[in-house]
């Protein structure tokens, strides 16, 4: 009897050690997309909030919004561009304004688990990672509507002018009547691991 516990606890031990090493490097991974993610979101976060805020202050939400809709992309792409290899960055939402945000079914499956997350008034996280395979991952940062100037281009428009650019440019907005606190998206960073 004595015998059989002991080799019992050599195999568990061994086991243990085993299973160690894949944990380790799979969370030394883990914590490698994370920082990658949050570097990659930061930048693209900055350098739209950095422009958003000139045009603001120069010309007002309609020359913001002329900005948006002109540049958003463009300037996106330049980020990318300075991104490492195998990792890109963009933004999604389910009620996207821009058709170029719409979110692959994956993604939208994470953004709506957030927003049932947040129905069960769960404060979120201030990341999730999806693994998608092996060496493909995406990092979400959810995007909340944190401040009111938001609430001018996503909110109830109350601004005439504003309005009509909004409808004329994207007959298909889905980006209105949203409030303080709500969810308005996410930015994805998909990291391939086998790009570099
Ligand atoms: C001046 C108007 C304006 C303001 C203010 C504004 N947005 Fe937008 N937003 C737009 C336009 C236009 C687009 C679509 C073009 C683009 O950016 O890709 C957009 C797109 C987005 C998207 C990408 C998903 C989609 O719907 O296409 C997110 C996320 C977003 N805005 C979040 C915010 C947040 C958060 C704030 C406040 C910090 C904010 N916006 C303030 C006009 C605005």
């Amino acid at each position: 009897m004595i015998s059989i516990l002991k080799s019992f606890a050599i195999v568990s031990i061994s086991a243990s050690i085993l299973l160690a090493a894949p944990a380790q490097k799979q969370n030394k991974e883990l914590q490698e997309i994370v920082q990658t993610g949050k570097e990659s979101s930061k930048l693209l976060l900055k350098t739209l909030g950095k422009n958003m805020k000139a045009h603001m202050k120069k010309g007002g939400p309609l020359d913001a919004l002329n900005f948006c809709s002109n540049e958003a992309y463009s300037l996106t792409e330049s980020v990318n561009k300075k991104l490492p290899q195998g990792v890109h960055v963009k933004r999604v939402s389910l009620k996207y304004r821009s058709p170029a945000n719409q979110p692959k079914a994956d993604e939208a499956k994470v953004l709506k688990a957030m927003e049932s997350l947040k129905d069960a008034n769960v404060v979120l996280p201030k990341h999730f990672v999806e693994k998608v395979d092996e060496k493909v991952y995406k990092f979400y940062k959810p995007l909340v509507i944190n401040k009111g100037v938001c609430l001018k281009c996503h909110g109830d428009v109350q601004n005439k002018k504003l309005k009509n650019t909004i409808e004329q440019r994207y007959p298909n907005d889905k980006a209105t009547g949203y409030k303080m606190g709500d969810l308005r998206g996410a930015i994805v960073v998909t990291i391939d691991k086998s790009a570099k």
